[in-house]
Order: structure tokens, then C-alpha cells, then sequence
């Protein structure tokens, strides 16, 4: 429905359907103040319960062990903190979201308000006025007269998206093409039986030694520095970045191999199984690695399962050992990709 008043002006009518002259039914809780009554209680239930939620929220917070898991078909073994948080936290907003909508729907004025909107067009002086200036930029900027450059243009920046599409090819690949899948790219680090641990940064190698229970070290291959140099660029060191981390051997609770750690010492990648943020923050007491980014949480004691946040897979482990000199060794690559999940991931 149009106005045709000038623009500006904001008629409205009260109590008149649009659409058809419907006469306005009026709500049970309009006539019966019974009713009203009772839909001020069940809302005001809503937001109680609410507010209940809220403190056993806390509670749980505060008493759950978060290390207590329980097994839920399909999704396997989940955090009961996880789940009892979730749950509180969900069903508290859902409670005010639900309470709002029937005060709205329920109690609030029910009275239908149409305001007219005015006329769209421009006015016909300001329409001459844009077409005007379109004809002399076109006769100004010489497009119509320079033919050539006019084609060569509208071909050039049709050619121009072309890049992108070629550029899409490094999300696919195939094995005549030769170039490497994700699968084959993330599977494999420089990490390989008897190559030496060091330091990051210093490149010093590490002794059994050297590492008391607590202690964490962030490590990379001694064949890193070299890889790196050939390369010419990172991709080597973001792979290959591993923890160190001892503990008391009585702690470790599982391991993704048999005997992966050397006396309480256990080696796990150091890219987050996330969206690999790497991770170096490392709870002693509890072995818990946290993930800065968005607080996914391993338990390195636990073959690094993950005990909280959207990482869906266990961190990586390296088994590890030591060689004829006593300093640590790998004694694999990773068995598994390292790093965020992707497609063709197993
Ligand atoms: S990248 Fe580690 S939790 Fe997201």
C-alpha cells in the first residue's frame, strides 16, 4: 500500500489490518484476567527456572570433577562437566528466551500498527539529472569513442577471475596429477626412527637426564635446521614441532603405542588437532596440555585424548627412545596425521 503524501510524512493507523478488514480477535488473556493471571505465573516460572539453572551451573562448576567422562551412544565418551554445563547454560537462556516470547505474545498490547511507506522514485528532476551526468562522463572519458580500448578492457577483466580457478587446484589433487593429497602432505613429518630430539632453538641434543618430572621442552628434529635451509620455508619446522614432557612413569595411564615413552618421558606433537594453533602450556598436576586458542584440552597421562573443547582427535604422539650415546631419539614418524582434521583424513 502506497502513500503518496510527500516524502517525510509517516501516516499510521491503529487497530486496521493491511492486508483484509479483519475484524481484531481478541486473546484470552485479553478478556479473562484469570488467564492473564496464569500466563504472569508460567513467565515468571520461566525466568525462576532460569536462575536456577544459573546457580547449579555454578555448583557444577565448582564440584564436577572434569575429568569424569560418560559414554553417550554415537558420541562416545564426553565430559559429564562438559555436559552438565552445556546443558544448564542452554536450557537458562533458552527459559528467558521463552518466557519473552509469551509475555509478548501472551500480555503485551496486541494491537496491529501500519505505517504507510512513501514513494520510492526519485523525483523526475533528479533522474535527468543522474542520466545527464552518465552521458557526459561516458563522452568525457572517451568510451564510446575508443573502441579498441573499450574491447581490450571489458576482455581483460574478463580474463582477470581466470587465476582463482587455477588457484582452487591446490584443494584437490590426484595421483596422475602428482601432486600430494592433504592426506599425504599431513602424514608424514621429517621425524624418523633415530633421528635425534633437540631443543628448539638451540638445537642442543636432549638427555633423559636433562628432563626432571614436570618438566616440559618444546623440541624438533636435529635434522630440522638442514631440511629448513634446502626447503626455503617452514613448513618442515611447523610439522615436525614437538613436546617433551616427563612424568612419573606410574601416571601414564595409556599411550597410542606400546612402550612410545622412554621412562616417563612422552613426546606429542605440539599442533593443536583444532585448527593448529601450537601448544606449549602444560599442566603438571593433572598433565593436561591447553590449547590457547580455544582451550581444546589433552591429557598427555591419556594417550593425549582430549578431555575438553572442539578438538575431535587425540593429539599425535612420537614414540621415542634413546640411542647408543644416551641422548633421545624418534623411534617412528607420527602414525597419524598431524594437525586439524581435514577431508580425506582416516
Ligand atoms: S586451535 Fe587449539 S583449540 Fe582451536
Amino acid at each position: 500500500m502506497t502513500d503518496l503524501t510527500p516524502h517525510g510524512t509517516e501516516p499510521a493507523k491503529l487497530g486496521y489490518s493491511p492486508v483484509a478488514d479483519i475484524p481484531h480477535a481478541l486473546r484470552v488473556s485479553d478478556t479473562d484476567p484469570a488467564a492473564a493471571k496464569r500466563a504472569e505465573r508460567q513467565i515468571a516460572s520461566m525466568f525462576l527456572l532460569s536462575m536456577i539453572l544459573v546457580v547449579v551451573f555454578i555448583v557444577a562448576f565448582c564440584t564436577i570433577d572434569k575429568d569424569t567422562n560418560v559414554y553417550i551412544p554415537v558420541f562416545g565418551e564426553v565430559g559429564f562437566l562438559t555436559i552438565v554445563l552445556g546443558l544448564t547454560s542452554g536450557l537458562s537462556i533458552l527459559l528467558i528466551g521463552t518466557g519473552a516470547i509469551q509475555w509478548a505474545k501472551k500480555l503485551m498490547p496486541d494491537v496491529e500498527v501500519v505505517q504507510m511507506r512513501h514513494e520510492m522514485t526519485s523525483p523526475q528532476d533528479a533522474t535527468d539529472e543522474a542520466a545527464a551526468n552518465y552521458e557526459r562522463g561516458k563522452d568525457e572519458s572517451g568510451f564510446a569513442r575508443y573502441t579498441i580500448i573499450r574491447r581490450t578492457l571489458i576482455g581483460a577483466m574478463a580474463l582477470f577471475p581466470i587465476p582463482v580457478i587455477f588457484l582452487l587446484r591446490d584443494l584437490w589433487s590426484s595421483p596422475e596429477s602428482g601432486t600430494l593429497t592433504p592426506d599425504e602432505i599431513l602424514s608424514h613429518t621429517i621425524w624418523k626412527k633415530g633421528e635425534r630430539i633437540v631443543v628448539d632453538a638451540t638445537y642442543l641434543p636432549v638427555r633423559p637426564q636433562d628432563l626432571p618430572i614436570g618438566g616440559l621442552v618444546s623440541a624438533v628434529p636435529a635434522s630440522l635446521k638442514e631440511v629448513q635451509e634446502a626447503e626455503g620455508n617452514l613448513n618442515a619446522r611447523g610439522k615436525s614441532a614437538i613436546i617433551l614432557v616427563r612424568m612419573d612413569p606410574k601416571d601414564i595411564v595409556a599411550q597410542q603405542g606400546d612402550g612410545w615413552d622412554y621412562q616417563g618421558i612422552v613426546a606429542y606433537s605440539k599442533i593443536c588437532t583444532h585448527v593448529g594453533c601450537p601448544i606449549a602450556l602444560y599442566e603438571q598436576r593433572t598433565h593436561h596440555l591447553l590449547c590457547p586458542c580455544h582451550q581444546s584440552t589433552f591429557d598427555l597421562a591419556n594417550a593425549g585424548a582430549v578431555v575438553f573443547g572442539p578438538a575431535a582427535r587425540n593429539m599425535p604422539q612420537l614414540p621415542i627412545g634413546v640411542d647408543s650415546e644416551g641422548y633421545l631419539i624418534a623411534m617412528d614418524d607420527f602414525n597419524q596425521p598431524i594437525g586439524p582434521s581435514f577431508w580425506e583424513r582416516g
